[in-house]
């Protein structure tokens, strides 16, 4: 048996949801492009749990059930209430979504139907979670969501307790199509692994978002963002890339285990971060971040990830940079519930072997004589 480090170019299973064939991304058959162009969230939501875009029927009725259901339990918001101020959102958000499902009175109900409305419920309170968490550390008071507004809209609506203009709704929007699944990236397979011990999808959540949390997945868009901030302005790039690059240290928002020439989302996210640093009077965040891809592509050959561009892009939406993992999760919960789902349906438990490596033909040895 030899092993596969970090499982690359492995095949672990078959899935109708989401592809990458030459570097096209695509969910459910159709190109991410078309979809940042245009769909809304909502319909890729639907898309990535049923195979195929909503009528209009399912759509009205899918943003119905997702607006009903945001609002979370009084007891989780009061447990919200009580976590250190300075924990990571994504540790209070792990903790939170598990605390979700005490509350649940299905959390251990294993009916593709019960699983199917868990995952609304999942997908509609996590922006409930994550902005009252943001909210409450600051002493503020958590703002209940607006049943009628989209995602994206109600996310940035219960962080301020203001209604978001069309063009930061219209760009957060985007960014939620763009993060919204990947395949058996390491979040999603984690999430696939727990739930393929038929344990509840609460579990496969809280595994989800603990593997997301890392800086060499979700954790660098906000590792990007304490990168510029580092760096400060146009003219300390160089100097800056140059001394990461000779100490081998990773520059965080490049590189990908699949994409090798280029991710397909970060056109979009770039291009966003160009407008939206130029509407906010911050073009050098854009500047900055051009700079460091034109070093790092041209000195290394690696390509900008999703990560790179979505900084400068949350950056310029007012959003604080531990905030951007969070929001990455919001958005994947749309693909680890899809991924959840299509696991239960056709499940065998997962379970790989080791090559080992360790010493053999060992004895015990009585404690006082070793
Ligand atoms: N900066 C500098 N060098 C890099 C980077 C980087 N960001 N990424 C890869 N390399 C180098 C490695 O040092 C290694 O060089 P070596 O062969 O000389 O040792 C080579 O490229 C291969 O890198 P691996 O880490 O083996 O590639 P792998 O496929 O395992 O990792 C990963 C992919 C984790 C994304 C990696 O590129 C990385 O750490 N990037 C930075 C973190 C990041 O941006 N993560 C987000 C990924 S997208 C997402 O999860 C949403």
């Amino acid at each position: 048996m030899t092993a596969t480090r970090g499982l690359e170019g492995v095949v672990a299973a078959q899935s109708s949801i989401c592809s990458i064939v030459d570097g096209v991304l695509c969910y459910g058959g159709i190109n991410i492009d078309e979809l940042a162009e245009h769909a809304t969230f909502e319909e890729v939501v639907y898309l990535l749990w049923h195979g195929a875009l909503p009528k209009r029927d399912q759509l009205d009725a899918l943003k119905k059930q997702l607006g009903e259901n945001a609002a979370v339990p009084q007891e989780v918001i009061d447990s919200i209430k009580s976590y250190p101020k300075g924990v990571h959102p994504m540790a209070a958000l792990r903790t939170a979504v598990s605390s979700l499902a005490l509350y649940d009175a299905e959390a251990q109900e294993m009916s593709p139907e019960a699983n199917y409305r868990k995952s609304i419920r999942l997908m509609a309170q996590t922006p409930t979670l994550i902005a009252a968490f943001a909210r409450m550390r600051k002493g503020l008071e958590p703002v209940a969501p607006n049943p009628s507004y989209s995602i994206a809209q109600n996310f940035l609506y219960m962080l301020t307790g203001e209604a978001p203009t069309e063009t930061a709704v219209k760009a957060f929007d985007v960014a939620l199509i763009l993060h919204a699944d990947h395949e058996f990236n390491a979040s999603t397979f984690a999430a696939r692994v727990t739930v393929a011990t038929l344990t509840d999808i609460y579990s496969g959540i809280v595994s989800a978002i603990g593997t997301l949390k890392g800086p060499l997945h979700g954790g660098a868009n906000e590792a990007v963002a304490a990168m510029l901030a580092e760096i400060g302005s146009v003219d300390e790039v160089e100097s800056y890339i140059r001394q990461k690059l000779d100490n081998k240290e990773k520059i965080m928002g490049f590189g990908h285990r699949v994409y090798k020439d280029g991710d397909p989302r970060a056109k979009w996210l770039k291009q966003m971060s160009k407008a939206l640093t130029a509407q906010i009077g911050r073009p050098e965040l854009y500047e900055m971040s051009v700079k460091v891809e034109d070093m790092v592509t041209g000195e290394k050959g690696l390509k900008p990830n999703v990560d790179f561009y979505s900084a400068s892009v949350y950056i310029a939406l007012g959003l604080e940079s531990d905030l951007f993992t969070p929001i990455f999760a919001i958005s994947r919960m749309s693909g680890w519930t899809a991924h959840i789902m299509e696991q239960y349906e056709n499940n065998r438990l997962i379970r790989p072997r080791a090559d080992y490596t360790g010493p053999v033909n060992q004895h015990y040895v009585p404690i006082d004589r070793r």
